[in-house]
């Protein structure tokens, strides 16, 4: 996928772009490429933020989400944790996963500032702005799950806001990267919006089965009551709702021509199943901490996967270097 959008009308998708739209999906020729410091950092926005959902996995799976029993100190009177602290290692984990929102936010903001500097007043800026913004926040809902000492839905909430985080990060990486595609047929764009739909229910029902499993974070934390198996059922009901779909789309995308879409439908079938096993795999052993990590890094990648073909059917890329309104 070229960053400059240049491809010269070639090809069956330069071909299924002339006859299924008169706007220019891609940038033109004289759009001035994005640095190589640019496309890093927006890639790095991506890869931070799918750090610290799986590092505070690991506070999750370690039992030591109250490792740190206050917010914004740890203690109550430190913001470090104590050597010899009541709680441990548990407040070196939960400290390290605190520290953790700093990286985030570095990176974050060298990409606002970059995005200033190179881009200025574009779209990829204004939204790198609501990044900043959303990890703040982020921050902010770590300390309050905490002070409610872990309630099962603040800590769903705190995964679904870093999965809402991933949608801005994907968003300023795609208007960065400006990848080469031509605008979806109608079909291909209601496929892609019903996939996008049902992999937010994956993740959000997902959250459900956390809540009702034994992973709590803390061994005090009441659970949610629901019954593990139902909610598990629905969850494996709507991944296969997923790879459904996901498969209409890999033939569709592929009979339409449009192969930087059916790569992405063919990325996403890759991740699901593999996924989908390590899903299976934890849930017939007892749901041990080492998958539901890798669990969690798979959940990330999945909704990645989704996003990239959500934006490539649904959102095309600017004509000129991301000045729009
Ligand atoms: C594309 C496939 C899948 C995705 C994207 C996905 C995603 C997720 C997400 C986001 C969570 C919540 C993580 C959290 O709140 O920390 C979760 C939890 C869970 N998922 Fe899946 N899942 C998939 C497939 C499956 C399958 C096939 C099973 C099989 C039963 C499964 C079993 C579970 C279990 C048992 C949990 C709870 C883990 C815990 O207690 O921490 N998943 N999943």
């Amino acid at each position: 996928m070229s960053p400059s959008g240049a491809q010269g009308g070639g090809g069956a998708e330069g071909t299924l772009r002339a006859v299924t739209t008169s706007a220019p999906a891609t940038a033109p020729p004289d759009a001035p490429a994005p640095s190589r410091t640019l496309v890093r950092l927006a890639l790095a926005a991506i890869v931070v933020n799918v750090a610290i959902v799986v590092t505070g996995g690991i506070v999750r799976v370690t039992g030591s989400g109250l490792g740190c029993p206050d917010w914004p100190s740890c203690d109550g009177t430190r913001v470090v944790p104590q050597a010899g602290a009541e709680q441990g290692w548990h407040a070196a984990v939960e400290f390290g996963n605190r520290l953790m929102t700093f990286v985030v936010l570095a990176v974050v903001v060298w990409l606002y500032v970059e995005l200033r500097r190179s881009l200025p007043s574009s779209r990829a800026q204004r939204w790198a702005g609501w990044l900043i913004v959303g990890v703040l926040g982020q921050g902010v809902l770590g300390g309050i799950t905490v002070r409610l000492e872990l309630h099962p839905l603040t800590v769903a909430a705190h995964f679904l806001a870093s999965m809402a985080l991933l949608v801005i990060a994907a968003m300023v990486h795609h208007l960065v990267t400006r990848p080469a595609a031509p605008r979806a047929d109608d079909r291909l764009r209601v496929i892609a919006g019903a996939l996008l739909a049902a992999a937010a229910l994956v993740l959000v029902v997902g959250t459900l089965v956390t809540a009702s499993g034994p992973h709590a974070g803390d061994p005090g934390t009441p659970r949610l009551g629901l019954d593990i198996r139902t909610v598990a059922r629905v969850h494996t009901t709507l991944v296969w709702t997923s790879v459904l779909l996901t498969v209409v789309g890999l033939v569709a995308a592929r009979r339409a021509g449009m192969a930087s879409l059916a790569h992405a439908f063919g990325v996403l079938l890759a991740v699901e199943l593999v996924q989908g096993a390590i899903g299976y795999a934890q849930y017939l052993l007892g749901i041990p901490p080492a998958l539901v990590a890798l669990h969690l890094l798979g959940a990330c990648l999945f909704w990645l996967a989704a996003l990239r073909v959500g934006l490539l059917a649904l959102w095309p890329v600017p004509a000129v270097a991301d000045a729009g309104p």
